[in-house]
């Protein structure tokens, strides 16, 4: 990994903007809340806050259908707080990475209403994917593809034989990326958010902007959506990960360098192979992508560190950096997905520490500080549109408003007593922030610790590491750091070296769900 820019060995925190701090008192969380808090990221020790969208947006899909790119929608705040937001961030020694959403826009996009009132075959249709029906009477969508949130990916316009594509809710029509138009909006995009100093950008669904062009149909498909992969592992994928799709990073890698200060972008590639992922970060394209596999491995020594093996040699090929990635907005909180409870969370420390040994960077999602696992949402407060398409649960469990302060909801998410978008659970009390700065021992002390180790000895530790694995134990030498974690079910011997840090009781021997950092010279 060549180059010491910011982002290879950063630390990125993600915040989910409706959930993160309300300023206002409405339920929802805002931009000058997001602002207020920037104090107790510091405090934990990022690098830098990835924002998610905050757009002018009717919130079908909670800002990933956006109305309006270049301003703030009056939920969240304005202009002048998203300014105030970068400022300040700036003023603490943060970065900050914004999300972009280029596969879609909203239906309430003006290009989109232009569109549905324009003809067929007209310039305003051809900035979106209108196709004519199949079937006698253009009854049947144009192909078989479906919706990553479940059902049919095209929905006809009125009792036309037109039908329009979208690989997510039907709110959130797919753009055209073979029409020059598009590309160039983005280029402006990018300019208006470069121009008022972001560091980066989270690009939304980096693998899909490119379909086949023929839009035949999907070979073998699965009819169920049981994952948040995006189809990304499927056998044929004509409209994921298409080669056409790099030439729009080579030209948004120039629009970047034009800007001083290593500004970034980071791919949201769902790919089958890691070398197809590694593709989105050669030197001329984006400048990291989300490591999925990361998120997909079990449990098991053997599994991560098969996945460290993959990732390191594929990313070395092409000059680029590794993310290490265990939760965010669409999938189970790793506390959750280690098995839930105490055993859960005492893996997902472990997995954390892990991740924090690691060269490159690491993406955390807010409240993974506090341990917090998800939450079983009552259905009649669900609002993921894979809900209303499908009637499974969805990730509303894992967006869940922070609880800072207090004995009740709503924790000091807003102020008073005015509840949030989603219900709190009850018993969030021991896990506020204000809670867990008392102790300790608590899951948000274990992180200021790690992140405060991981600059002092981790950081700069260069690329090198030698993993080995011994009865699901996993050991993992970088630098003078040495991190031993276990996955099996019996105490095994402690590394040799003086502890750095712990992510539990670990006198004598590693317990199972136990991870360990100690120093050698
Ligand atoms: C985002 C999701 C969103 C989808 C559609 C994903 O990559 O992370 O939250 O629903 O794109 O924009
Ligand atoms: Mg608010």
């Amino acid at each position: 990994m060549s180059g010491r820019e910011w982002w290879r060995q950063a630390v990125v925190y993600q915040v989910y903007v409706r959930s993160f701090a309300d300023s206002d008192g409405d339920g929802v969380g805002d931009l000058p809340g997001i602002t207020s808090r920037l104090p107790y990221l510091r405090d934990l020790g990022v690098d830098a806050v990835w924002v998610t969208p905050f757009y002018r947006s009717p919130q079908h899909d909670h800002g990933y259908d956006v109305a309006d790119y270049t301003d703030v929608d009056p939920l969240f705040g304005t202009l002048a707080d998203a300014d105030a937001l970068v400022s300040r961030a700036h003023d603490l020694g943060l970065k900050v990475i914004v999300d972009l959403v280029p596969n879609h826009t909203s239906h309430e996009h003006a290009w989109f209403q232009a569109a549905m009132a324009a003809r067929p075959g007209s310039p305003e249709r051809a900035r979106y994917l209108f196709r004519t029906g199949r079937g006698a009477d253009a009854g049947e969508p144009p192909n078989n593809w479906l919706s990553v949130f479940g059902g049919p990916a095209w929905t006809r316009v009125g009792d036309t034989d037109q039908w329009h594509l979208h690989l997510f809710d039907s709110t959130q029509p797919d753009l055209d990326w073979r029409n020059p138009e598009v590309a160039a909006m983005f280029a402006d995009v990018l300019r208006f958010w470069l121009d008022r100093d972001v560091d980066g950008f989270r690009v939304d669904v980096a693998h899909g902007l490119l379909k086949e062009e023929s839009l035949r149909d999907q070979r073998g498909q699965r009819t169920e959506v049981d994952h948040f992969e995006m189809g990304g592992l499927a056998e044929d994928a004509p409209m994921w990960d298409q080669p056409e799709v790099h030439e729009v990073y080579r030209q948004w890698h120039r629009i970047l360098a034009e800007y001083a200060g290593d500004r970034m972008a980071v791919a949201e590639a769902w790919t089958s192979t890691v070398e197809a992922n590694a593709a989105y970060v050669r030197p001329d394209e984006l400048h990291q992508a989300f490591n999925f596999d990361w998120v997909l491995a079990p449990w098991s020594a053997p599994a991560f560190a098969e996945v460290i093996e993959r990732t390191l040699p594929a990313m070395a090929a092409v000059g680029g950096t590794p993310t290490w990635v265990l939760s965010n907005h669409d999938v189970q909180r790793h506390a959750t997905r280690y098995g839930g409870g105490a055993v859960g969370r005492a893996r997902a420390r472990a997995a954390t520490l892990l991740s924090l040994t690691l060269p490159g960077s690491a993406y955390l999602y807010q409240g993974e500080e506090l341990g917090l696992e998800d939450v079983e949402v009552a259905p009649e407060h669900r609002q993921d549109p894979s809900w209303f398409r499908t009637g499974q649960p969805g990730r509303d469990g894992c967006r869940v408003p922070m609880p800072w302060s207090g004995d009740r909801p709503p924790y000091g998410f807003g102020p008073g007593t005015g509840q949030p978008w989603i219900p709190q659970p009850d018993d969030w009390a021991p896990l506020t922030v204000a809670a867990q700065e008392a102790d300790p021992a608590s899951t948000l002390a274990f992180y200021r610790r790690a992140l405060a180790l991981r600059r002092e000895w981790l950081r700069d530790a260069g690329d090198d590491v030698t993993l080995t694995v011994l009865d699901d134990v996993l050991t993992v030498r970088r630098g003078q750091v040495t991190l031993a974690v276990n996955c099996g079910s019996r105490a095994a011997p402690l590394p040799a070296g003086e502890t750095l840090l712990a992510t539990g009781p670990a006198d004598g021997g590693l317990p199972p769900d136990t991870a360990i950092w100690v120093r050698t010279s």
